[in-house]
């Protein structure tokens, strides 16, 4: 019952480069973005707007946004009304809020609680989708909290339920700090697609522990066609210690494409924008499928 194709929706110029320790200059990232591009991504997180003094890897989204934004879905960031305020000031039409299941760990990211964020983003997505905007919502700590451990299924689908009752076009269910293992992917998503029939569910997973491969596949079982993914395998939350990269474009399309599956990628054209940031990286890359095509 594996679908025939799966969108992939590139997180590494966000979700990547918000955890990286060095700065990278904003020229490399714009390049980063266009290889990306041009390897057949046709959905990305480009950058954030969130506090410079909290991720100052994301203090450049300006000028990101205004050399990056193209004919596909180019998604921004923001946790905010002063985040909603700086995209109403740019060309960008997608947009990405994000709230934790996990109190704890929305209080250390947004310095809100869960509630506190929800009450200012209830008004916001009205807003959003009256002017049009495509709106997707990332669910953090979805399996499990770096602070408080394993969150209940139960109050998981009634934070996404929240949210498509406000008319978000889409769900990011993430498992923040890679702890979840495939039967649980298996349990919550089959879940959340018979609670959420109308609404895209994606599925977002950080590698903390190995097994973001094997919950991609966990999760395709269960019905979800669309993976947010990290070019190089980068990525982590500066709020959830001990965290690492996203599951890596390149391996997750690699599977795919073994399997049959279409993706509209070019993994050759993805090494080679990887290659673009290698040399600023403050570590090496560890995807498999980049440490064998990279030269
Ligand atoms: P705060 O300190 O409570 O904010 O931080 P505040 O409202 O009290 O304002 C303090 C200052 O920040 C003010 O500036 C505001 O203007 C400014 P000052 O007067 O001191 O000069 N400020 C902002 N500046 C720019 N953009 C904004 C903004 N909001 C306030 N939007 C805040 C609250 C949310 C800003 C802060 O906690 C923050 O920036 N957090 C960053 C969280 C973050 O980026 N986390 C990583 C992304 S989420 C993630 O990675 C998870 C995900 O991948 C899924 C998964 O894996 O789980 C999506
Ligand atoms: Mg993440």
């Amino acid at each position: 019952n594996l679908p025939n194709s799966v969108s992939i929706i590139e997180v590494g110029p966000r979700d990547g480069l918000q955890n990286e320790k060095n700065l990278l200059p904003t020229e490399e990232k714009i390049a980063f973005i266009h290889k990306l591009k041009e390897a057949g991504i046709k959905e990305m997180e480009l950058t954030s707007f969130v506090s410079p003094k909290w991720v100052p890897q994301m203090a450049d989204a300006n000028d990101v946004i205004t050399n990056c934004l193209d004919e596909t879905r180019n998604f921004v960031l923001a946790p905010n009304r002063k985040g909603i305020d700086r995209l109403y000031e740019t060309a960008c039409k997608a947009v990405a809020v994000f709230v934790g299941v996990s109190e704890t760990f929305n209080k250390k990211n947004i310095n809100k609680t869960t509630s506190e964020s929800m009450e200012e983003l209830t008004p916001i997505i009205g807003e959003l989708k009256e002017k049009g905007y495509f709106v997707r919502a990332c669910i953090s700590t979805s399996f499990y909290c770096p602070y408080d451990g394993k969150m209940n299924e139960e109050d998981v689908v009634r934070l996404c339920q929240q949210f498509a009752s406000l008319g978000v076009d889409e769900l990011s269910v993430a498992d923040t700090n890679g702890m979840a293992n495939p039967q649980e992917v298996y349990s919550l998503f089959t879940k959340l697609k018979v609670a959420l029939p109308e609404t895209l569910l994606t599925a977002h997973f950080h590698d903390t522990r190995g097994m973001a491969i094997a919950n991609v596949f966990s999760a395709l079982q269960a019905g979800i066609t669309r993976f947010d993914t990290s070019a190089g395998g980068l990525g982590g939350c500066p709020f959830a210690p001990g965290a690492t990269g996203n599951v890596a474009t390149e391996d997750v399309v690699f599977m795919l494409h073994q399997m049959g599956i279409e993706t509209g990628i070019d993994l050759t054209k993805v090494v080679d924008a990887i290659a673009v940031i290698e040399p600023h990286l403050s570590r090496p890359i560890e995807s498999k499928y980049y440490r064998l095509h990279s030269n």
